[in-house]
């Protein structure tokens, strides 16, 4: 076997995530859309090794990412580049099953287990380092779903499990479950969080930050590529919202001509200019700076369709050191995106009882 390359990890900051012992750089790499949809063969290396190359050695994907498509490519092309296993933090989701059949999806015992069988396959890998649940499915009690994610654990299958999109409650339910059984319980969410979005992130899950230690893999830290400005103008042929077939895109651009979508836009121009004007910087690397300076946030998870675009992105961390109090309290004037504080009914804020200040 020709010998590996090395990881360098070239500057990249690295957080552990959640309350485990588990080091991820706040930069990873998704493969949703992109890798095995949009993106087959050649470039998918090219955009492996431009992230593993730049300090980035943890890859997120998902059973259901192009029909396991994604997880058959992300496998291949892990193989041909012949990184160290340990070098890599490989983390992939269950949710939505590639047949139809009635136990073919979801977070039953049998398809957790099978599931993750079938993902380390298309992988050719002998485990991945989180396993996450994709969706909650609330026709499985908790129990089984704590129980079978423990399982795999056990087998070496996977060393950690997470879930995604999940209620606060869901996650409270979950939490109680491991506790009470001595079990293990999520280290950390992938969740949706962008100047634009931030109700569940920043005000939902706050208690769990808190109390569980709650780590985030967070996703469309851009908006899916609204917050690069792309789609000021329209949308340009060969965007997301133009090639992508499902209803959602044409949905995001129908959105753009409605008022809510043109106050979005009217922000990212203002986001733009404040980026330019006062960090030196464009949209896209202050959006992605913004979350990654969230203390709450343990990885970005970048979607890049081009390698430029991830070396681009990779920016983002020149202007962290950037974002002091005062920018971030600038940032929040522009943004005018702040959840409501949590009603304390007259009572004296305590530290730490308040929804993380950005
Ligand atoms: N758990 C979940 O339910 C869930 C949901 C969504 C995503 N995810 C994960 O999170 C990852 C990232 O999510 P996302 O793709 O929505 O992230 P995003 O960063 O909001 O959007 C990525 C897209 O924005 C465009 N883009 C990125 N950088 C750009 C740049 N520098 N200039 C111009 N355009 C740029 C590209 O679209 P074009 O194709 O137009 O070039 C790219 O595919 C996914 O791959 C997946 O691993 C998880």
């Amino acid at each position: 076997m020709s010998q590996h390359p090395v990881f360098d990890p070239k500057g990249m900051p690295f957080r552990r995530l959640g309350g485990s012992g588990l080091r991820v750089p706040i930069f990873s790499y998704g493969g949703w859309l992109t890798v095995g949809g949009s993106v087959v063969g050649d470039p998918v290396k090219e955009l492996i090794k431009t992230a593993f190359e730049n300090g980035i050695n943890m890859i997120d994907t998902a059973e259901a990412y192009a029909k396991g498509n994604s997880e058959v490519e992300i496998g291949r092309v892990l193989k041909e580049l012949n990184y160290r296993r340990t070098d890599l933090v490989i983390t992939t989701k269950l949710f939505w099953g590639l047949r139809e059949g009635p136990n073919d999806g979801g977070l039953s015992r049998k398809h957790i287990i099978e599931g993750t069988k079938e993902s380390l396959e298309r992988l050719q890998v002998d485990y991945v380092d989180v396993i996450f649940a994709h969706r909650p499915d609330p026709t499985i009690p908790m129990e089984e779903v704590v129980r079978a994610f423990n399982w795999v654990i056990e087998k070496g299958w996977a060393f950690y499990w997470g879930t995604s999109e999940w209620s606060a409650r869901e996650l409270e339910e979950a939490y109680h479950v491991a506790d009470k059984l001595g079990l293990i319980g999520p280290i950390a969410e992938q969740c949706r969080h962008n100047l634009l979005y931030r109700e569940r992130p920043e005000k939902e899950y706050e208690p769990l930050y808190r109390k569980y230690q709650l780590g985030t893999t967070v996703f469309s830290a851009l908006a899916q590529g609204l917050l690069t400005g792309k789609y000021n103008d329209g949308v340009p042929a060969d965007s997301r919202w133009a090639t992508e077939k499902e209803a959602q895109f044409k949905s995001h651009a129908a959105r753009l001509s409605t008022p809510e979508g043109q106050a979005d836009i009217a922000k990212v121009k203002a986001l733009s200019e404040f980026a330019e004007k006062e960090l030196g910087c464009t949209v896209t690397h202050l959006a992605l700076a913004w979350v990654a300076a969230n203390p709450n946030t343990s990885t970005v998870i970048l979607g890049a369709s081009k390698p430029e675009q991830l070396i681009d992105n990779l920016k983002a961390l020149e202007v962290l050191p950037k974002l002091t109090p005062a920018v971030l309290a600038q940032i929040e004037e522009i943004a005018q995106s702040k959840p409501t504080p949590v009603n304390l009914y007259g009572r004296y804020p305590l530290d730490g009882a308040l929804p993380t200040q950005l």
